[in-house]
């Protein structure tokens, strides 16, 4: 099966009650530990480049290692860019063979998104690509840009059905309250269901893209402070949430930083208990099969895609 769009694999979600998985990725491993996990659990998949990972391995070799992992399982895979920042990146991440893209116009206003976006769509439809607008934002960290609390803004749903119609977007990705990286939440965590419920009733059927959605898993977390680490008060959305959402109109659900800690954890208990290794294959070959653990995981019992693709 060639890369395909997200668009029947989001139809499908949307009426099951099941999300697809976004998983980021950087390296060969990634790519093999987050193909084989979906293969084995029959899963649909998307796997995203952000500007920092194209920028770290470049856009052909991460393109070609995705057509690799593609043609080894024949899953339906959808190769997608994460938060493109200018109509450029996009352009260039449609050019170059991605079926899907992100065009993060969350920092501009209302109308100026709009623009930008709109920009994007009409150059990537035209190519038979899909489109993931953003309205709200996110507080975190991705690439060095580093949203505070304060700048963070939950999506307003008076102003999702203008922006949908206006733009021709294929998914739209709100802020309820997830945010970026491995520190999610100071106290308790908590989502705005009532916003998504509001966002859902405005767009009958229309996919929704949830981001920031790392669980933070408290098991990798222990054990990489319990190897020398040093992250206390990390903290993620607890997995029920990603399933309600997932039951409602969230369609899209993105993780990178649970395949962070998962690797991390990995390579330092493989030091610890190896200090004499320095073949790079002795500590990514048990990274990359935490990794596909973990992916099993979120794809059984937190998405609920496995068996869909
Ligand atoms: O949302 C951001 C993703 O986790 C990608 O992170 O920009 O550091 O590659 P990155
Ligand atoms: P996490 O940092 O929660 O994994 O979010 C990833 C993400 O939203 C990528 O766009
Ligand atoms: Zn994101």
């Amino acid at each position: 099966m060639p890369l395909v769009t997200s668009k029947e694999m989001f139809k499908k979600a949307y009426e099951g009650g099941y999300a697809i998985g976004a998983f980021n990725v950087n390296n060969m491993e990634i790519i093999q530990a987050i193909t084989e996990a979906a293969k084995e659990e029959n899963a649909p998949l998307i796997l995203q480049v952000s500007a920092g990972a194209r920028k770290y391995a470049k856009h052909i070799y991460l393109m070609k290692l995705i057509e690799a992992a593609e043609a080894d399982t024949g899953l339906p895979i959808v190769v997608h860019l994460d938060h493109g920042e200018d109509f450029e990146i996009c352009k260039a991440c449609i050019d170059g063979g991605f079926t899907s893209v992100m065009i993060d116009g969350s920092k501009y206003d209302f109308e100026e998104n709009i623009r930008l976006t709109k920009q994007v769509v009409d150059y990537a439809h035209e190519r038979g690509v899909v489109v993931e607008g953003e309205l709200g934002r996110l507080a975190g960290i991705e690439d060095n840009i580093n949203v505070s609390d304060k700048d963070a803004a939950f999506t307003d749903p008076d102003q999702v059905e203008e922006f949908v119609a206006r733009t021709g977007v294929d998914s739209l990705a709100i802020a309820i309250g997830t945010s970026h990286g491995a520190y999610k939440f100071k106290g308790e965590p908590k989502l705005r269901f009532d916003i998504l419920e509001e966002i859902q009733k405005r767009l009958p059927g229309f996919p929704i893209v949830l981001h920031g959605a790392s669980s933070v898993m408290p098991e990798y977390v222990e054990m990489i402070n319990k190897y020398g680490g040093n992250m206390p008060g990390a903290k993620g959305v607890p997995e029920d949430m990603l399933r309600k959402a997932a039951s409602m109109a969230v369609c899209k659900i993105n993780i990178d930083s649970d395949l962070r800690l998962g690797m991390t954890a990995a390579i330092r208990k493989h030091f610890a208990e190896h200090p004499e290794h320095f073949d790079p294959r002795q500590y990514l070959g048990p990274a990359r099969e935490t990794i596909k653990e973990i992916v099993r995981h979120k794809l059984v019992h937190v998405l609920g895609c496995a068996g869909k693709a």
